[in-house]
């Protein structure tokens, strides 16, 4: 059993609850950065190895409130914002692929793992791009990941391909997997034209 699974919380009374935020309170700005910072630390699959400088981790998350393409889901233990996960729309140019979106940057804090923060997060980013309309949701992992592909392998998501130079931490080259879910109307809307 790894690291994640021996939280000494899971399995408490907390609560988790998971919100799309339209704007983000100074408070909630303030534990989104700490729990990123946190999760980078562990090792992240966050884009960043190390923790950039407080002023540009906050001006990373206003950015992403700011970008129309993105929605920030936050999950919160016991009212505390722990994680994240974002919906990216294609731009609107991308007429060819305007059927498809992506999940990024998800993540939870490692002391708030184990509680089912990062399903909720998956399922409410699920739930959002159909509501939207979109056919498939798309997404990639560092192979080292295991967390989070036991995590995809089990929401149903289909692993489709591996690019062996998909990342660079700390000198060493890291594969990574590509997965797409199905939303709705398979047979119709997802099926490659010649
Ligand atoms: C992956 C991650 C988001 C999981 O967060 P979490 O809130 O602890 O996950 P959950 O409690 O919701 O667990 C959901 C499922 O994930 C899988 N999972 C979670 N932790 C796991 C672990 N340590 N080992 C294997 N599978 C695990 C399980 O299938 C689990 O379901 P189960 O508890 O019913 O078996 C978290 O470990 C993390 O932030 N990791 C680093 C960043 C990362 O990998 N992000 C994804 C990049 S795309």
């Amino acid at each position: 059993m790894s690291a994640e699974h021996q939280n000494p919380l899971a399995g408490s009374d907390s609560v988790v609850t998971v919100e799309k935020v339209t704007e983000l309170k100074r408070s909630d700005l303030y534990d989104l950065c700490d729990a990123a910072e946190a999760a980078i630390i562990d090792g992240g699959g966050f884009g960043w190895v190390t923790p950039p400088d407080r002023e540009v981790m906050e001006r990373y998350w206003k950015g992403v409130m700011a970008v129309p393409e993105r929605t920030l889901v936050v999950g919160r233990l016991d009212g505390v914002i722990a994680g994240s996960a974002q919906l990216v729309r294609p731009t609107r140019n991308n007429e060819a692929q305007a059927f498809a979106c992506n999940l990024t940057t998800s993540f939870v804090a490692p002391w708030a793992r184990g509680h089912g923060m990062a399903r909720k997060l998956t399922q409410a980013i699920i739930d959002e791009a159909t509501n939207l309309g979109f056919g498939i949701l798309n997404l990639d992992v560092r192979e080292t990941q295991r967390a989070a592909i036991t995590l995809y392998d089990h929401m149903g998501f289909t692993r489709w391909g591996t690019h062996p130079h998909y990342a660079r931490a700390k000198g060493r080259t890291i594969a990574g997997h590509f997965y797409y879910k199905v939303l709705e109307r398979p047979e119709e809307e997802t099926e490659p034209q010649a």
